[in-house]
């Protein structure tokens, strides 16, 4: 019995060993409980003077017309802007904003070979990244669980997983939280993201799929934030950032009254059916709930980013519960597209990991051009 204890140990620690050597640093392997979900990761920290960039990609829109010359240009030129970006930013995290394929062209036997090549970008930076994915992730060929398998298959790196209601189930793959600390030898996080699954396009059947994030995720989000309190303490000493491709309901009621000084950046694709969550026959949203959760259960969240509108880059202040909200950039050459729009990332930059300090965050194109910077804080956008 104590040999057998003893075997399994050495067995750790060897694995230890060579985890250490691959990362060339010293890697502490904790037990996996539902609050440590990563332990033979190595943590994801701030810096030592404070400060932590995420680059934000999304609608990469991978796979177009695989059958003509166009589609191989389109994801030629969007891993030549993602490796771009990645050599200028040196981003301390990378998330990928949904709508990684547009599952519309790809093939069953083959369409999980795209993930491939859209992480090989990521892989080659040995940066640190996970995905929430999209209603073009979901097709005939390809479903967000596909994609996320592959990911993980593939990516050493990535903290992509399944961990919500819905694992398996209704409520899409897609939902899971990823802790960042302040010190690699912290007890508990200073930040945590959170990943939401808006679902969406169309299921392996052909029949639509609904999309808005389910409301069984809203009950998944507060028995977590209520596990994190009891495990790590008032939610008052960590922060939160959030990603949802398709942005909540509630956004499309901000349009109309943005003022164009607090709200900087392309707003140049008006929110009408499809372009929120469940805003094609139900007038106010069946993500209510989840929507409700997260203003509820979420303290300290500093914004919550989506994508899926190609042409709106602006940061703005839901009134109904005072949450801040960002679109993300049009990265890729795929997807609708419109002159002059361009391509790009959003940037997110920590000055502390004090969760009331604010963050910054900007529009950065692939040419290098800058625009929409902003500060949030206290809920508020500080120009
Ligand atoms: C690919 O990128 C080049 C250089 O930016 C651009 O001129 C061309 O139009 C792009 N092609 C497609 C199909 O997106
Ligand atoms: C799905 O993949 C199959 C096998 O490659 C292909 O024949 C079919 O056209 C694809 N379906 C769609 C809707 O793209
Ligand atoms: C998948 O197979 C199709 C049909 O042979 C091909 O046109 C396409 O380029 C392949 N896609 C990938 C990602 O390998
Ligand atoms: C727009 O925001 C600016 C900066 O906060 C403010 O000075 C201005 O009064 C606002 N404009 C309107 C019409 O509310």
């Amino acid at each position: 019995m104590l040999k057998g204890i003893a075997a399994i140990l050495l067995g750790v620690s060897a694995l230890e060993t060579t985890l250490s050597i691959a990362l060339q640093r010293p890697l502490v392997v904790r037990p996996k409980t539902p609050l440590n979900p990563y332990p033979h990761k190595e943590r994801v920290v701030f810096h030592e003077d404070g400060t932590f960039k995420i680059t934000v990609f999304s609608d990469l829109h991978f796979g177009e017309n695989p059958d003509d010359g166009i589609g191989i240009v389109k994801d030629a030129n969007s891993t030549r802007l993602m490796r771009g970006i990645l050599r200028d930013e040196k981003p301390d995290y990378v998330v990928i904003n949904g709508d990684l394929i547009t599952g519309d062209y790809t093939f069953r036997e083959n369409s999980t070979l795209l993930v491939d090549q859209i992480m090989a970008p990521l892989i080659e930076a040995g940066v640190p990244f996970s995905s929430s994915h999209g209603n073009h992730d979901n097709h005939v060929n390809i479903t967000h669980l596909d994609e996320i398998l592959r990911e993980q298959e593939i990516a050493p790196r990535s903290y992509t997983r399944s961990a919500g209601s819905g694992v398996g189930g209704v409520a899409g793959p897609g939902n899971y939280w990823v802790p960042i600390y302040a010190t690699a030898a912290d007890a508990t996080p200073a930040l945590v993201l959170w990943f939401f699954d808006s679902r969406g396009g169309v299921s392996t059947d052909g029949s639509p799929l609904p999309d808005w994030v389910d409301a069984s995720v809203a009950s998944w989000i507060q028995s977590e934030t209520a596990a994190m309190t009891a495990a790590w303490g008032p939610a008052s000493s960590r922060s939160a950032l959030a990603f949802v491709h398709i942005p909540p309901h509630a956004i499309q009621a901000v349009q109309p009254t943005l003022n164009e000084t607090e709200s900087p950046g392309l707003n140049d694709d008006i929110l009408g059916g499809g372009s929120v969550q469940d805003s094609i026959d139900h007038p106010a949203g069946r993500d209510v709930p989840f929507w409700k959760a997260v203003g509820t259960h979420i303290e300290n969240l500093h914004v919550v980013i989506s994508g899926h509108a190609h042409g709106n880059e602006w940061c703005a202040r839901e009134p109904g519960q005072g949450l801040l909200f960002c679109f993300n950039k049009h990265s890729g050459y795929g997807g609708y597209d419109k002159d002059g729009w361009g391509h790009g990332v959003r940037n997110v930059v920590f000055g502390s990991p004090n969760p009331k300090q604010g963050v910054e965050t900007w529009i950065r194109l692939e040419n290098g051009d800058t625009r929409g910077r902003v500060v949030l804080r206290d809920s508020r956008i500080v120009i």
